[in-house]
């Protein structure tokens, strides 16, 4: 039988399942609440586990629906965020690119497809919270027979392990919100493009419209605005592969954009 890459979801099973476990246990809890004496005082706390239970199981359906939608074997949303981000940076293909925060290698690996004579290079921490491994993107990049022209290597997206201007192309998704190591986000996307050559191009999705991390998306373009020739801003909300039920507060589609341009 072929053999399959494993580009894993954004929505860890491990959340949708804690999430459906939790609301298990409240709603048991529920239950088992009529089995105790205690008369009237007992009502607030079955209100409380009713609610509990009604919201965890409420928002498990929800992400395990959003799950499906993402994944590669069902609405294939993940891939076409990616193939977004790689339509908006205009490359040539000729050198060698950067995908900063690679996760499984799914847009490296893209990269190396669509651009057949380009050199990749995934860095990723792959460290606590994500299931993602350099095992695993190469085993993936070997599938798709880009291995010779991907290489992998751990990395911190805040201190970049290589000189200013090696690379002639950088790319990320939905990975400066993550870097805690660096809590400006500014000062995060200068190091991005600190490695990317002068006319080099850039092309970055992130949560751009979520107020906890960045305040204000049309300050961070000014800001970046001295650093490069040529920048532009998307919003991949009005993407049309972008479904309305990914769109909500909660789910992943609800607060992304694209910068991107030229160094
Ligand atoms: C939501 S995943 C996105 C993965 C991939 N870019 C994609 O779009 O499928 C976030 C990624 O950021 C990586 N990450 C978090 N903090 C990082 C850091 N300080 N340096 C490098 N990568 C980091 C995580 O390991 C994880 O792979």
């Amino acid at each position: 039988m072929k053999e399959k890459p494993d580009y894993s979801n954004w929505i860890p099973v491990k959340f949708v399942a804690l999430l459906g476990s939790a609301g298990v246990i409240f709603a048991a809890s529920f239950f088992a609440s009529f089995l105790l004496s205690g008369g009237a005082a007992v009502l607030p706390v079955r209100a409380v586990l009713a609610a509990a239970a009604v919201l965890c199981l409420a928002f498990c359906f929800y992400m395990a629906h959003a799950r499906t939608l993402l994944s590669y074997d069902g609405g294939g949303v993940q891939g076409k965020v990616l193939d977004n981000v790689l339509a908006h940076l205009g490359w040539n293909g000729v050198g060698t690119l950067i995908d900063i925060g690679c996760g499984s290698g799914a847009m490296a690996i893209k990269a190396a497809k669509k651009y057949p004579n380009a050199w990749v290079v995934g860095v990723d921490y792959w460290g606590f919270g994500w299931d993602y491994s350099k095992k695993q993107c190469e085993r993936n990049a070997g599938i798709e027979k880009v291995g010779r022209r991907v290489v992998f290597q751990k990395g911190d997206a805040a201190a970049l392990d290589f000189p200013d201007a090696r690379f002639d192309a950088a790319v990320s998704n939905f990975v400066f919100h993550e870097v805690k190591s660096q809590p400006d986000k500014l000062a995060l996307i200068r190091e991005a493009l600190r490695v990317v050559k002068p006319g080099g191009l850039f092309s970055f999705g992130d949560v751009f419209f979520a107020k906890s991390h960045y305040k204000d998306i049309d300050v961070l373009i000014e800001a970046l605005s001295g650093d490069v020739s040529e920048i532009h801003f998307v919003d991949t909300r009005k993407s049309d592969f972008m479904p309305k039920y990914l769109k909500t507060p909660f789910g992943p589609g609800g607060q992304m954009g694209l910068i991107y341009g030229v160094k």
